[in-house]
Order: structure tokens, then C-alpha cells, then sequence
């Protein structure tokens, strides 16, 4: 029979020894169980507060077995005969899904299990769960967690995620467009950057919205401030960037495979006799990140055309030579081709980006929003695999997590889209980062885009609403059975609530994110400014957004001369170089140039540093 074991205050207890309130109104009893899911037998709530909300979806309820409560997740209900009596008990019937069971520990603290050892009988008697075995369901076990919200089903309980696990074992929040997963994710990274202070972050930001939520936090990196030298580039990602993302001419390609070492050997030693193969002792590849100069690549491209065995190749030579042409001059790719970053202070550019020293800023928003499609690819790429590297080699000292907005653009579930080294670079974070502490964080509106091997080594997955059919059947198909029918509340959520699985949670839960501060949401300035300018629409000036287009800036005074579209940069001026031949050279150095001092190296320098 029932046992009640209920401390006093509970509302169950409080129910039972309530004589006007009958037991049949608040209880139901087990009619069905087939091993994952029950059947109960009850009534309707009759609209007093003992049967307010008992038994209604997604409330979970518990069925009382003894010294066990196995604890059932109401996901359908109807009457049986599918009409109402006005007046007079209503019989239903509850549909649960069992989820696990609480029994006493020693110290009579309720400790939940996923497992269930006993199966509820016919007749088992179920009723409202008690609040302390509900937080037992959620409860981490000791496990270092972060509140981040509160359950849907009773606010008075927080929602809580073990942060290491989610972490480590890469996380992704999933929801259609203005659910608020940007607003989910920072408020994560804000409290995991506090609970975690050796995490490192960088955002792969396509909107340029993150920086206003961590104004304390983060710095921003964007197309002006940028400057990553194409030397770090690997063959794969400078083609894709030299062939504006279309597909590559496979001779091409060659040819460059062969020019780069050479290049490559030419910087190192440009007095000397240079073997005329792609590799020699050295074991320099057109992969290895050393610098060289784009004018050594035209130099022996030039040299090469006037030869006369390779007057079958010259077609070939001669537009892979306008390429890189137009790719140097490409003012929207100053970044990385007017770079004078050699490889003796490559490191604080790569201690910038990852935040090493942090300076109390751990985390990196890389603002992709002014970058060609192509370059978003290239730079992606050599990110992630930098990102791993580093945390490769730091022997785990580095925490790098790398949170990518829109992930279903790098990692498209169409091999054929995107761009295949930033997809190997992020799925090798995924596959084997977390030995190393590398993450991956993935945000997405379309999970059926997203390839679905990176989401399957997401063990975290805090789901949105997701009203298409085939997201929400990736999610389903991603989630343990035993809490299959949670996600038949996908379509149907509110804003800010998510249903949280995996690792990072004890429990599958349905909460609700903690409330942000305006001022704090992603993008919060943008839609400050567009606010501000409604009324001015008519001041728009076009003329500057025209120049925008173009990705340079008006002509300033004479005095300070700018390059104006379609001016050479100076192809001569490359890696290693201090000081610019040119005045009017690229933009985003400047900044750069007087933050930290820079060292002449000369080859000779160079070349000591080798030997
Ligand atoms: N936790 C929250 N606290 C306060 N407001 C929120 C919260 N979550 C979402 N919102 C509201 O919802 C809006 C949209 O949120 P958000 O930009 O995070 O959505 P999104 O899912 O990232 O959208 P998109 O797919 O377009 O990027 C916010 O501007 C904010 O007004
Ligand atoms: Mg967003």
C-alpha cells in the first residue's frame, strides 16, 4: 500500500491529511507499464489547488513503489472515452515515460538513478512528485555546476550544468532564428569564463554581435585590426582564397605546390644558389609555416615564363600570376597580404588572438561580418587548426574553447558546400580536443545542415524551439530514448527555454534561461543605433555606405593619404619587412605597428635562426 515517507511541509503529505480532499482526486494508480513507458489510470483536476498543473504534460509525476519512487514524465493525457462530464469526476488516462528512480540515501537525502530496477506494478499508486526528490532528479553529483536558469516545471528549482563536462566534451545550442541561443551561449560563456579562469574563448562571430555582450571580457578582432600573414596559410586554404572559394585548377595548384618552398627557400637565403625543386633538405613544404615573400612567387613565375621548356605551362603560369595579382591588390584582403608579421613576432598575434597572456579579456569575438566568403573559409581554418595546435602543445595548460555562430556554414552537412579544411580543422577539435582541451562550442538554426558527425560529438545539446521536421528529427535521433518524448515539446517552446541533454546535465531537463539585461544581449548596440536613426531615414549617407561596400575608407587629408580602391599595395612590401616602401600603405598595420615594437630581422638574422 502507499507508504508515504514525506517529511512534513510536503505537498503530497499535506494532501493526504487533508480530509475534505479525497486521494483519487490527487493520485492516480499504474493500469499499463511496458518497460519504458506507463499508463495511469486517474482524474481530472477539478480545479482546486491540490490538482492545479498534476497532471499535465511535461510535468514529471512519481510512482511510489516502496523505498523506491520511479519517477515518470507525463507526455500525453486523455480521457478514455473522449468526452467530459460537467459534473462529476472526469476518469483519464496519463501517459509517462519512465526516466528513473529516487530512493533514500543513508542520510535521507533522495538520490536519483537513470536506471530503473523495479518496474511499477499494476496498481502502483502515483502522485505529484515532492520538491526534494524533483531537485534529486537534477542534482550533479558533486560535480562543479553552474545555474544558468530555472526548470520550466517549477521555477523554484535552478537548472543546473556540470560546466567541466559540457566543456569537455564539446556543447551546441540549437534553436530557430530569435529563440535566443546567442543569448543563451554568452550567458554560458560568461559564467563558464568566471568558473573557469584558465578557459580561453574565441568566437567565430559572423553577425559582429558578441563583443557588446562581454564589454569587460573580450576584445574584438575584425577586418581592420586583423593581420594574418598568408605565409600561415596552408596550400589548401591560400587556393581557396586565390580562387575566390570556386574550384581550383588543379595545374595551377601544382605549380604553386612547386613556387612556395621555393619562395619560401628564396627568403631565407636570397643571395644563395636555390635548388630549383619544390623540396630539398630542408624539408620545407608549401604547408610549412615559415615566411616568405609573394614578390619571390611572381619573381620565379616571371623567371619561369621566360624559359623555353616550360612554354607548354605559360597559359598556366600567367593566370595564376594574375590571380595572385588581383588577390595582392584586393584591398579586402590587406589582412593578410600587407602584413609585415615576421615569424620572430608571429607569436604575440597568435598570443592576441587566443588571449595569452589574457590580460582579464579571456575571450576573442573575431568578427567575420566584413570578410568575403572565401576568406571567412580560409581564416576559419587556420584558426581551428591553430586553436588545436596550440592547446596540442601547451601539454593542457592552454583551455581553448572555439564557439562558432552559424555553425552549419563552416561545417555544411553537404560535403560538397563549404570549405573542406575548415571542416576537417573543426572536426578534428571535436573528434580529439577534448584530450587536449581544445572545444567546441556550435551554434546553429538548422541542425539538419550541420554535418552530423560534428553534432554527434556534441555530448551537450541544449535544443530551442526547432519548428522544422527535419531539425527536430536530428535532435531526436541525437537524444537516449529514455527522454525521446521531451522532444515532443520542441515545436512548442517558449523564448529563452530549452531542453537541456547529455553530458552536462544530470537529467534531460526543460528550463528556461536566466533573464539578461538589455544592455548585455548580443548585438545590443547595433539595435541601439538602428533605433536611434528610425526617424532619420532619409540621412542615410549612401555615400559611405557605397564606400563600405568597396572596403576602403573615404580619402583622408592630403596630409595622410590613403589607398583609394584598386591601388596596388606595394607587392614588394611583404613578411619581414619593418618599414613600408610605401606611405599609403594598408590600414589595419597601423594600429598594430605602435602597440608593440617591432625587430628588424634581416635574412641573415633569419637565417641563424635555422641553422
Ligand atoms: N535570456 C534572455 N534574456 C533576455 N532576453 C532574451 C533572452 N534570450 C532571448 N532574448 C530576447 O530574444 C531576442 C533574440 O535573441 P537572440 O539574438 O539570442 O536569438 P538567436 O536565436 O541568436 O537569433 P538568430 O538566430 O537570429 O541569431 C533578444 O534580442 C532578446 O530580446
Ligand atoms: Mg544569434
Amino acid at each position: 500500500m502507499f507508504v508515504e515517507r514525506a517529511q512534513i511541509g510536503e505537498a503530497t503529505s499535506q494532501e493526504r491529511r487533508d480530509n475534505a480532499q479525497p486521494d483519487s482526486r490527487v493520485l492516480g494508480r499504474v493500469i499499463q507499464c511496458d518497460g519504458a513507458r506507463a499508463t495511469l489510470a486517474a482524474y481530472a483536476a477539478d480545479g482546486s489547488a491540490a490538482t492545479k498543473g498534476l497532471w499535465t504534460v511535461g510535468r514529471m509525476v512519481s510512482i511510489n513503489l516502496g523505498d523506491i519512487r520511479t519517477v515518470g514524465l507525463v507526455y500525453r493525457i486523455e480521457t478514455p472515452t473522449m468526452d467530459w462530464i460537467e459534473d462529476g469526476l472526469n476518469p483519464i488516462t496519463v501517459h509517462v515515460e519512465l526516466i528513473g528512480e529516487v530512493r533514500d540515501g543513508e542520510d535521507g537525502k533522495p538520490l536519483f538513478d537513470r536506471g530503473i530496477t523495479a518496474y511499477p506494478h499494476i496498481g502502483a499508486i502515483s502522485h505529484r512528485i515532492r520538491a526534494r526528490d524533483l531537485e534529486a532528479v537534477y542534482d550533479l553529483a558533486g560535480r562543479r555546476a553552474l545555474t544558468i536558469g530555472q526548470l520550466s516545471q517549477d521555477h523554484k528549482i535552478e537548472a543546473r550544468i556540470a560546466i567541466d563536462d559540457t566543456l569537455n566534451r564539446h556543447f551546441a545550442v540549437v534553436g530557430t532564428t530569435g529563440v535566443g541561443k546567442s543569448t543563451a551561449v554568452s550567458l554560458l560563456l560568461r559564467k563558464a569564463i568566471a568558473a573557469r579562469p584558465d578557459l580561453r574563448v574565441l568566437i567565430l562571430d559572423p553577425h559582429s554581435e558578441f563583443s557588446t555582450a562581454f564589454p569587460d571580457h573580450s576584445i574584438r578582432i575584425n577586418t581592420h585590426t586583423l593581420d594574418l600573414p598568408f605565409w600561415l596559410f596552408r596550400l589548401e586554404e591560400l587556393v581557396e582564397v586565390l580562387f575566390r572559394g570556386r574550384d581550383a585548377v588543379p595545374e595551377e595548384v601544382d605549380l604553386l605546390r612547386d613556387l612556395v618552398p621555393l619562395a619560401k627557400q628564396l627568403y631565407r637565403n636570397p643571395t644563395g644558389a636555390v635548388m630549383r625543386r619544390s623540396t630539398d633538405a630542408s624539408g620545407i613544404t608549401a604547408d610549412t609555416p615559415v615566411p616568405y615573400r609573394i614578390a619571390d612567387v611572381l619573381k620565379v613565375i616571371d623567371e619561369r615564363m621566360g624559359m623555353l621548356d616550360t612554354k607548354n605551362d605559360r597559359p598556366l603560369y600567367r593566370s595564376l600570376r594574375t590571380r595572385i595579382d588581383s588577390a595582392v591588390n584586393d584591398p579586402r584582403y590587406r589582412f593578410m597580404f600587407g602584413s609585415r608579421l615576421i615569424e620572430d613576432n608571429i607569436h604575440e598575434t597568435i598570443g592576441k588572438i587566443f588571449r595569452v597572456p589574457h590580460e582579464g579579456r579571456p575571450i576573442t569575438c573575431f568578427e567575420l561580418a566584413g570578410l568575403p566568403s572565401e576568406v571567412v573559409n580560409s581564416v576559419c581554418s587556420v584558426l581551428a587548426r591553430l586553436a588545436f595546435d596550440l592547446a596540442l602543445n601547451s601539454h593542457g595548460k592552454l583551455k581553448l574553447l572555439v564557439l562558432c555562430e552559424e555553425a552549419h556554414r563552416y561545417m555544411p552537412a553537404d560535403h560538397r558546400l563549404g570549405f573542406a579544411p575548415t571542416r576537417h580543422a573543426l572536426s578534428r577539435i571535436a573528434k580529439e580536443g577534448r584530450k587536449y582541451g581544445c572545444y567546441l562550442g556550435v551554434v546553429t538554426q538548422r541542425p539538419g545542415e550541420l554535418d552530423p558527425t560534428v553534432l554527434s560529438q556534441c555530448s551537450t545539446v541544449f535544443a530551442m524551439r526547432l519548428a522544422n521536421d527535419i531539425d527536430q528529427e536530428i535532435i531526436r535521433s541525437a537524444i537516449a530514448d529514455s527522454s525521446a518524448s521531451t522532444l515532443s515539446f520542441l515545436s512548442s517552446m517558449g523564448q529563452r527555454e530549452a531542453i537541456a541533454f547529455g553530458e552536462g546535465v544530470a537529467t534531460t531537463m526543460r528550463m528556461k534561461f536566466e533573464y539578461m539585461a538589455p544592455a548585455l544581449l548580443p548585438g545590443a548596440a547595433k539595435r541601439n543605433e538602428a533605433d536611434e536613426s528610425i526617424d532619420e531615414i532619409d540621412d542615410v549617407d549612401i555615400a559611405s555606405l557605397v564606400e563600405s561596400l568597396r572596403s576602403v575608407t573615404r580619402p583622408l587629408a592630403p596630409s595622410s593619404p590613403q589607398p583609394s580602391f584598386g591601388t596596388p599595395v606595394d607587392p614588394t612590401r611583404q613578411a619581414g619587412e619593418s618599414t613600408p616602401r610605401n606611405p599609403s600603405g594598408p590600414l589595419f598595420g597601423a594600429a598594430s605597428d605602435q602597440e608593440r615594437p617591432r625587430r628588424r630581422f634581416d635574412d641573415e638574422s633569419f637565417r641563424r635562426l635555422y641553422e
